[in-house]
C-alpha cells in the first residue's frame, strides 16, 4: 500500500531514510559522535563555495536565536520579520526580549520593501528576511534599505536550500544565514538547522556558543529517530478507517499523546515560550540523516521544480490564483490563492488528499496573536491573504499522475 496524497506528514523520507532512521536507533553510540556533524557541517558549506562556514545545531529556531544574541539583540531592540511566518521566528526575537518589527507582504508572500522602508527606524538592530516557499524575496530592494542604514540581514532559508536570486545562492546574499532540517523542510532530519556565516569573526563568536551548547537529552534523540519509521508504517493506512476516525490520525494522536513521536512545535512555543531543548547541538545521529538527505537535494529540488510546472501549466485557467513563475524558485511547496481556501482545504481532506494550510494566520501555529505582539491591523496585505493560501504537495515521492489528481481534485472541489 502506498502512502496517501499528504503534504505533510514526513514528506521527504525516503526508503533509505528509514533504513538508516532504524540503524541508528540501535546504535547509541553514534548519536552523539561530533565527527558526523564536522562531516555535515563540511559538505554543507562547501555546496556555497569557499568563503562559507557552516555551524549545525539542532534546529532552525536555535540557529536563528544563536545568530540574534551573536549580533548583541537585546532587551527593547527591534527586528524586523515579515508577517505570514512561522511562530519560530517572532519567538527567537521574543526570547530576547527584544520586539519583533512585523512588516507586510508583497503578492510573493515574501517581505515587502516598501514596507519595511516606512517601518524601520531607530531601534530597528536586525532585517529577518525570509524567502517563503522556497521562492526569494526581492533582496536589491531590502539589500539597499538595510545598508543605507547598516541593519544587518539574515537570511531565513528555512524553506529555500538550493533556491537562487539572480543566479546566487539564496544564503550567500545577506550578512548571515540559517536553514531548517526540520520535517516539513527541504531535507529533514526531523529537528536540524544550520547557520551559514562568511565573517570569520561572527563565526568564531558563534562557534564558541555553539561548543558550549549541551545536547539534548537521549530520549529526545530516540523520539526523533522513531519519526520516520513510525511515519512509514502508519502512513499507507492513514485513510482507513470509519468516517473522520481513520487508523492513522488515531495512531499519529496517541503517539504524540504519550510522547513517543514529537510535534514539530511544542505547546509553550504556541505561547510564546521556550522549550528546553532549544538551543542545543545537533546529535551525532541527526547529522548522519541530515547529510544523507544533502546527497538527494538536486534531485528533490529539480522534482519540486517539475511538479510546479505541472501546476503552472495545468492551473492556468482554473480560477486560481497562481504565483510568479521563476527559474530560482525552488516550490518546497506550491502556493496558490483563493477566496475559498478554507472549503478546497476541507473538500480535499474529505476525499483523503492532505493539502497544506501555510499560512492560515500571519503567525502559525499561536494561541493568540497578542502572545507574539502581534497588532491586528499592522499588516493587512498578509491579514488579507492569510487563510487563503493552499499549498499544494510537490515532494519527492509525489509522482505527476498524483499531481495531476491534485489538479483534477481542486477543480472539481471549485465546483
Ligand atoms: C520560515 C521559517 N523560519 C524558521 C523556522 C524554524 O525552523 P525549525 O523548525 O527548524 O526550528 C521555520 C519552521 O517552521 C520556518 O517555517
Amino acid at each position: 500500500m502506498k502512502r496517501p496524497i499528504a503534504i505533510s506528514l514526513s514528506p521527504n523520507t525516503e526508503k533509505d531514510d528509514v533504513i538508516l532512521a532504524i540503524k541508528l536507533f540501535f546504535s547509541p553510540i553514534r548519536w552523539f559522535n561530533f565527527r558526523e556533524t564536522e562531516k555535515l557541517e563540511i559538505e554543507f558549506a562547501a555546496r556555497f563555495g569557499n568563503k562559507y562556514q557552516a555551524l549545525a545545531v539542532n534546529s532552525g529556531r536555535s540557529a536563528l536565536y544563536l545568530i540574534l544574541s551573536a549580533l548583541g539583540i537585546k532587551d527593547f531592540d527591534e527586528v524586523a520579520i515579515q508577517a505570514l511566518t512561522c511562530v519560530a521566528v517572532p519567538n527567537s526575537v521574543l526570547w530576547l526580549k527584544a520586539k519583533p518589527l512585523y512588516i507586510d507582504v508583497d503578492d510573493t508572500f515574501n517581505l515587502s520593501p516598501k514596507d519595511l522602508s516606512e517601518k524601520i527606524g531607530e531601534k530597528t538592530k536586525a532585517i529577518i528576511v525570509q524567502h517563503t516557499f522556497g521562492v526569494a524575496a526581492e533582496m536589491h530592494s531590502i539589500l539597499k534599505i538595510a545598508r543605507k542604514r547598516k541593519i544587518p540581514i539574515i537570511e531565513d532559508c528555512a524553506l529555500a536550500l538550493g533556491g537562487k536570486y539572480d543566479n546566487k545562492l539564496l544564503g550567500t546574499l545577506g550578512d548571515i544565514s540559517f536553514f531548517s532540517f526540520g520535517r516539513d523542510k527541504v531535507i529533514s532530519s526531523v529537528f536540524g538547522g544550520m547557520i551559514l556565516c562568511k565573517d570569520q569573526k561572527l563565526y568564531e563568536k558563534l562557534l564558541d556558543v555553539r561548543d558550549n551548547l549541551d545536547y539534548p537529552g537521549p530520549r529526545w534523540v530516540m523520539q526523533q529517530l522513531l519519526h520516520p519509521v513510525l511515519l512509514s508504517l502508519i502512513l499507507p493506512f492513514y485513510n482507513i478507517g470509519l468516517g473522520k476516525v481513520t487508523f492513522g490520525k488515531l495512531m499519529l494522536f496517541l503517539l504524540q499523546k504519550f510522547g513517543i513521536l514529537s510535534k514539530a512545535v511544542y505547546w509553550e512555543e504556541e505561547l510564546g515560550q521556550k522549550p528546553k531543548v532549544f538551543p542545543a547541538k545537533l546529535p551525532g545521529a541527526f547529522s548522519i540523516l541530515a547529510l544523507n538527505q544533502l546527497h538527494k537535494l538536486d534531485r528533490f529540488n529539480l522534482h519540486r521544480k517539475e511538479i510546479a510546472n505541472i501546476y503552472f501549466q495545468k492551473l492556468k485557467s482554473s480560477g486560481i490564483k497562481l504565483p510568479n513563475k521563476n527559474k530560482g524558485s525552488i516550490w518546497v511547496r506550491f502556493p496558490v490563492v483563493h477566496e475559498n481556501a478554507k472549503n478546497i482545504f476541507n473538500c480535499a481532506k474529505r476525499k483523503g488528499v492532505l493539502l497544506g494550510d501555510w499560512y492560515k494566520d500571519v503567525v502559525v501555529p499561536v494561541k493568540n496573536l497578542s502572545v507574539v505582539n502581534y497588532e491586528r491591523g499592522s499588516c493587512p496585505n498578509a491579514q488579507m491573504l492569510a487563510g487563503k493560501i493552499i499549498n499544494l504537495p510537490t515532494y519527492p515521492s509525489l509522482s505527476k499522475r498524483q499531481a495531476l489528481e491534485v489538479v483534477q481534485l481542486l477543480k472539481s472541489c471549485l465546483n
